[in-house]
C-alpha cells in the first residue's frame, strides 16, 4: 500500500465525553516537503561564503532570521544535531546531495571519538550524527567513530553509584556525581555499540545506568528530577534537584521527555517489561498534564501559565518517542499513545509552530534554558532534530493509516 498523504484520527481532548471528540489532522507529506524546503534555505545561506563544516546551526533568537552557528566544541552539546536532520532528510529524499552535505558535517565531529571526554553529550554529538550516518550508509568508517565513542562515554560510568557521570566539571559545586535526565538518551550509543562489535558491558552498564535512575530520580507521582547527585564512594543517592527547570520539585518538561524517550528505548533494548511500564508511567504524567494544543509550557508548574514560553522542543522529543512508544503496548494504550502523537505533530506542523518564510528553522517556540535566560521561545536545532525523526517515524507507519483513522 502507499503511504497516505495525511493521516487524520479523531481524538478525545478530555477523557469521556463524546462531544469532546476533535479532530488532528497532520499532512506528513506536506510537513517532510517543508522541512527539505527550510534545510535547502539552510544550505543557502550557509554556502553563501566558503562553507565552514566545523559551524553548525543550534538557534535563532529574537529577530534573528537564520541560524547562529557554533563550532564543533567537546562542550557544544549541540553539534551532532544539523548533520542528523541532514542524515534524516536524505533518508526522506534519496538526495545523494544532501547526502554529501550530511557526510561533510558529520566528519567535522570525528576528532571528538579520539580525546578525552568533556561530559556525557559525547553520546547526543556522536549517535544523531554518526549514528544515523552509519544506519544509512552502513560505512565501516562511521562504526569506528560510534565504537570509540561508546568507549569514551563508558569511562564516565562509576560503578558505585551504578550510573555515568553526566558533568565531570560540576562534582564538587553539586556536591558528588552528577546525572542528569538528559543522560538516558545517551544509553543509545552504548546499547548499539554492544550489538555492533564493541564490548559487552557497555549493555550491562546502559541498563545499570536505567535502573538506578528509575530508582532514585523520579518522585511518587512519576515526574523526575532534573539532576541526581550521589555519593561517590557509597552510592548513596545525596539529593534530586534541578538545573534547566523552574524549580528542584517541578516538572521541567524537556526532562520529562528525555524520560519518556529513554524508557521507551531502553525497552526497546532490553525487552524488560519493568521498562516498558516505567515509560507508560512518565509518560502519563506528561501527557495529563498538557494544555489543549499538546505543546507544554517550558516547565509544567511555571509560575505564570499560561502567559509563559512553550517548549515545542519538548513536544519533538514526545511526538517522537511515542511513535516508538506506541508499537509495544497493549491495544488501548497504543492507540492513546498514537493518538497523542499525531495531536502533537499536528500542532507542530501548524502555523503557530512552523517558521515558515520568516526564519530558516523548521519551527519556532522552543525554551533552551530558562532560568539562564537563554534560547527562550527561540529556534533550537534539536527541535528540528527530533520533529523530522518523528515525521520519518510518521512516514514509516503510513501503511496503518487505516487502523489510526478507524480510533
Ligand atoms: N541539557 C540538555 C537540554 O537542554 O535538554
Amino acid at each position: 500500500m502507499r503511504f497516505p498523504a495525511i493521516i487524520i484520527l479523531s481524538f478525545l481532548i478530555s477523557g469521556s465525553c463524546a462531544s469532546n471528540v476533535g479532530t488532528a489532522t497532520v499532512d506528513v507529506d506536506d510537513a517532510i516537503t517543508y522541512c527539505d524546503t527550510q534545510i535547502r534555505r539552510t544550505l543557502h545561506a550557509l554556502h553563501q561564503d566558503s562553507v565552514d563544516y566545523t559551524m553548525m546551526p543550534r538557534n535563532i533568537t529574537g529577530s534573528d532570521t537564520t541560524w547562529y552557528c557554533s563550532k564543533v566544541t567537546p562542550d557544544e552539546w549541540c553539534a551532532g544535531f544539523w548533520p542528523g536532520v541532514l542524515w534524516y532528510n536524505y533518508e526522506l529524499t534519496g538526495d545523494t546531495a544532501i547526502m554529501n552535505e550530511a557526510t561533510n558535517f558529520t566528519e567535522s565531529l570525528e576528532y571528538l571519538s579520539q580525546r578525552p571526554i568533556f561530559d556525557h553529550d559525547l553520546g547526543f554529538l556522536m549517535f544523531c550524527s554518526y549514528g544515523n550516518a552509519y544506519r544509512l550508509t552502513h560505512n565501516p568508517k562511521f562504526k569506528e567513530v560510534i565504537l570509540a565513542s561508546a568507549d569514551s562515554l563508558a569511562t564516565l560510568y562509576n560503578p558505585n553509584v551504578g550510573t555515568l557521570l553526566s558533568w565531570p566539571r560540576n562534582v564538587s559545586i553539586l556536591g558528588g556525581h552528577n546525572t542528569i535526565m538528559d543522560n538516558m538518551i545517551n544509553l543509545e550509543m552504548l546499547f548499539w555499540a554492544a550489538k555492533n562489535g564493541g564490548d559487552r558491558k557497555l549493555y550491562d552498564i546502559a541498563v545499570k545506568h536505567a535502573e538506578t535512575t528509575m530508582k532514585y530520580q523520579f518522585r511518587p507521582d512519576y515526574s523526575c528530577y532534573h539532576v541526581a547527585v550521589y555519593d561517590p564512594e557509597t552510592g548513596g543517592f545525596i539529593k534530586g534537584m534541578t538545573h534547566q527547570g523552574y524549580a528542584d520539585n517541578t516538572m521541567w518538561a524537556r526532562g520529562q521527555a528525555w524520560a519518556i524517550y529513554g524508557y521507551t528505548m531502553v525497552y526497546r533494548e532490553t525487552r524488560d517489561p519493568r521498562f516498558l511500564d516505567f515509560a507508560c508511567k512518565v509518560t502519563d504524567v506528561y501527557l495529563n498534564r498538557l494544555p489543549e494544543d499538546y505543546v507544554p509550557y517550558w516547565d509544567f508548574d511555571a509560575p505564570g501559565i499560561p502567559a509563559v514560553p512553550r517548549d515545542a522542543s519538548a513536544a519533538c522529543v514526545v511526538a517522537s518517542a511515542l511513535l516508538e512508544l506506541q508499537e509495544y503496548c497493549s491495544a488501548h494504550d497504543a492507540a492513546r499513545y498514537k493518538d497523542a502523537a499525531i495531536k502533537m505533530l499536528t500542532s507542530l506542523s501548524s502555523d503557530s509552530y512552523r517558521s515558515g518564510q520568516a526564519r530558516t528553522s523548521f519551527l519556532d517556540h522552543s525554551t533552551g534554558h530558562h532560568p539562564e535566560g537563554k534560547e527562550i521561545d527561540a529556534a533550537i536545532i534539536y527541535a528540528d532534530y527530533y520533529y523530522i525523526e518523528a515525521l520519518t517515524r510518521l512516514k514509516r507507519l503510513g501503511v496503518h493509516a487505516d487502523a489510526l483513522a478507524s480510533l
